[in-house]
Parts: C-alpha cells; structure tokens; sequence
C-alpha cells in the first residue's frame, strides 16, 4: 500500500493534542509504520522559524510571515516528509497549507491567489491524501486558548480573527470533501474517538469486521 500523507488541522484550541494521540492509538493498533510532525516545524529550521513565528516579541509583516511558513514547509517536505512517503512511512503533520490559507489567508487577508502561488512552487503537486479537520465553536476556542498559560503570537489575536481562520478552514473544507473530514470535536470525547477512527478505517480500507 502507498503511504498516505495525513493532516490535522483547526483553530486554535479545536483539541488538536488530544486527537493526535487517538490518531496515534489507531496506528499502533494497526500496527502501521507512521511518522509524526508538525509545522511550522519538524526540522531544525523549521523549528527556529517556529520560535520566531509564535514568539509575541516578532514583529513581521504579513509577506514575510507568509513566506517564511512556506521556507519552512519546504525543508520539512525536503527533509522529513518526502523522503518517509518514499519509504512507504506515512505521515501526519499537525497542520500544514491549510494553515496558511486560514490563518494568514482568511485570519490576515492575503488573497488566496498569492498563497496558491507559493503552494505550488513549494509544493509542486503534493497535497495530504486527508485532512481532519476538527471544528469548534468559536467560544469554546477562545476558552481554550484563554487556559493557556502564555499566549503565542496567534493566540493574542481577537475573536474576529479566529471567526474568519475557521471560516476559512470551513470553506476550504466544503470546496473539496473528496479530502476533508470535517469532525466536529466538541462532543464527547468517545464519539469524536470514533469518529476519526471511522475516518482512518476508511481512508486505509480497513475492515472493522475483520
Ligand atoms: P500550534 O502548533 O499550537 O497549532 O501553533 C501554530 C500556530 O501557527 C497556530 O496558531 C497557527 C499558526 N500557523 C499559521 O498561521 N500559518 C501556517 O501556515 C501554520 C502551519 C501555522
């Protein structure tokens, strides 16, 4: 079987923590070889870049905040993605382009045209086989975030801000379902557990009944 590339993504405080460890359960049970990452990030660079992206002390324009996801998306493809996919390890990023559409596209306004360039330069043809994307309520998210201790760059932004990233996220979604399951995880845990789960059965043609 080709490895699949599979990402997660949502707003901030969608629950992208807890379901990565149901995504890792769901590996381990099927005993399938897998990879996991995240971006901005998976690779030393990536990660330096992560530090300055999320660091509140930053100041970026939106440009360069946009070209400087897409560098480091380019080395984590290079160095870590590609070559696992080419070893028939499959792969899940916790958030990838659509990241960039929804937040600096939908969250910042940069038009869609201008990331699409840089996704197919960066990118070439490789898009996730499957994409989870978890869905809140936009209250929910903002009680989440407010939990947390220090707020990163992203997470000081105002409610408005994460009204246009998730709408964004939706929309993407409802243009191509061929490629999204969009899970709504404000439910109880066991039923979004199920849920995913369900969803990764289908995409690697597992038979539950076997
Ligand atoms: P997270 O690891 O907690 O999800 O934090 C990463 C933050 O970076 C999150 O707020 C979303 C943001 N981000 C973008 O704005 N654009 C991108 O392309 C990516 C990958 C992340």
């Amino acid at each position: 079987m080709l490895a699949k590339f599979i990402t997660l993504d949502g707003i901030d405080g969608a629950g992208k923590t807890t379901q990565l460890n149901v995504i890792r359960d769901w590996f381990a049970a099927h005993r399938l070889p897998v990879l996991f990452t995240r971006e901005p990030g998976g690779t030393p660079l990536g990660e330096a870049l992560r530090a300055l992206l999320l660091s509140p002390a930053t100041q970026v324009s939106l440009h360069t905040e946009t070209l400087l996801m897409f560098a480091a998306r380019r080395q984590h493809l290079e160095d870590v993605i590609l070559p696992a996919l080419s070893r028939g390890v499959n792969v899940v990023s916790d958030r990838f382009t659509d990241a960039t559409f929804a937040y600096q596209g939908g969250g910042r306004g940069l038009p869609d045209g201008q990331i699409e360039i840089l996704e197919n330069w960066v990118q070439g043809s490789l898009k996730p086989d499957l994409t989870i994307l978890l869905d809140v309520p936009l209250e929910v998210s903002l009680q989440r975030i407010e939990r947390s201790r220090e707020k990163d760059r992203f997470e000081q932004e105002t409610a408005d801000f994460f009204t246009r990233v998730r709408e964004a996220y939706l929309r993407r979604a409802a243009a191509a379902p061929e490629r999204y399951a969009v899970v709504d995880s404000n439910r109880d845990k066991a039923v979004v557990r199920g849920e995913i789960e369900g969803v990764l059965d289908g995409v690697f043609g597992v038979d539950k009944a076997a």
